[in-house]
């Protein structure tokens, strides 16, 4: 079985973010996004891994290169405009062949890996499995229509679901989906519609199956898509040492719960409230942090207070007197506080902002 992943488009909705990042690389628990798909491919034995990226994208090869790091062999595929998930299937043919495949869209974020999809997929011989998740916003989503445990129909952001279930974006397919992605039209929105080609196979009898999930997923589109996956990552993190910080912190400190601690970092007379994940090299100083903060390396967090935030790499903050929370910071951003003024503070800051409060 090979892997298909998505890692293009343009990431309006995490603006400023997104301008100088690519959406797939914004950390969860101090890891690119997307390295959580790759890692759930290799735990299912999917080796062989084609990436979509938008063209001229370098910054997603820069970091993920070949795969060997990861214990995959990663192909890089272009795609030259937003035409659709449709289309992203359509040129990856040549890379995909006749084997069956597991389609994921890389800012879709899920608890417990895929391999229970898988399973069922084979055990069940489909033409095509689907993963559905519960959802109070259906119409956000490709929605199935389900009769007697069969799904019937498929529409994409319909105004008036059929169920209450989203289709994720996590996909398994033989080759019948070739088939399909090369008969269907554009949408309305020129796109060529991933439930479009759900509906083509439905229509000409192939088999469409489908799992549901129970834990958690989400499709990571906003700010607090980010920050609530970042939450849920964190509290199922795996300590990965034995709690080794207290050799390397220095004392008058007060830790409660699970945090992960990077190397050549200083936490003092701070309180750290699990689940937290503390990069390399960075400062904590005479503050509060977490419960759900992940600070990426060369972070500085001194006479400040911060919880439920996604920190990027060299960010400050020196004397922030009321509570940082719910926050998406980019890299290298400086937030200094004068006076004493706000209760609490929401921000979504792109790379290199500096803000001075009071
Ligand atoms: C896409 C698909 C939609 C699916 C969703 C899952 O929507 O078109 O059918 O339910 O991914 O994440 P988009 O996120 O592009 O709006």
């Amino acid at each position: 079985m090979k892997g298909l992943l998505t890692a293009g488009g343009h990431g309006t909705r995490l603006r400023p973010i997104t301008h100088t990042k690519n959406k797939h690389l914004i950390p969860i628990a101090n890891q690119p996004m997307l390295s959580y798909a790759i890692d759930y491919m290799r735990k299912a034995q999917i080796i062989d891994i084609g990436i979509i990226i938008n063209e001229n994208d370098k910054e997603i090869e820069n970091i993920f290169g070949n795969g060997k790091q990861y214990g995959v062999n990663l192909t890089y595929i272009h795609q030259n405009s937003p035409l659709g998930l449709a289309h992203v299937i359509k040129i990856s043919e040549d890379f995909i062949g006749k084997d069956k495949f597991l389609f994921y869209l890389g800012d879709n974020i899920l608890v417990g890996g895929v391999n229970r999809f898988i399973d069922e997929f084979n055990k069940l011989k489909s033409n095509c499995h689907l993963v559905l998740s519960k959802v109070n916003d259906p119409e956000r989503f490709g929605v199935p229509e389900i009769k007697n445990n069969k799904i019937i129909s498929i529409s994409e952001k319909p105004k008036n679901p059929k169920s209450d279930y989203a289709i994720t974006g996590i996909y398994l397919y033989d080759s019948s989906i070739f088939e399909a992605v090369n008969n269907i039209k554009p949408s309305e929105r020129g796109e060529l519609e991933i439930s479009d080609a759900h509906q083509y196979l439905l229509e000409k009898n192939k088999k469409i199956t489908f799992s549901e999930i129970t834990g958690w997923w989400k499709d990571t589109g906003k700010p607090s898509d980010l920050i609530e996956a970042n939450k849920l990552v964190l509290k199922n993190m795996v300590k990965k040492k034995n709690f080794d910080y207290y050799d390397k912190v220095e004392f008058n400190n007060k830790i409660n719960g699970k945090i992960i601690y990077g190397k050549d970092s200083i936490i003092k007379k701070s309180i750290i409230n699990g689940p937290v994940i503390i990069g390399n090299n960075v400062v904590i100083e005479n503050s509060t942090v977490g419960p759900n903060v992940s600070l990426s390396n060369n972070c500085k967090v001194i006479n400040s207070r911060i919880e439920d935030s996604i920190v990027m790499s060299g960010t400050s903050f020196l004397n922030i007197k009321k509570t940082i929370k719910n926050s998406l910071l980019g890299n290298n951003i400086q937030i200094n506080q004068k006076n004493e003024f706000f209760n609490e503070i929401n921000l979504i800051i792109g790379d290199q902002g500096k803000i001075e409060i009071g």
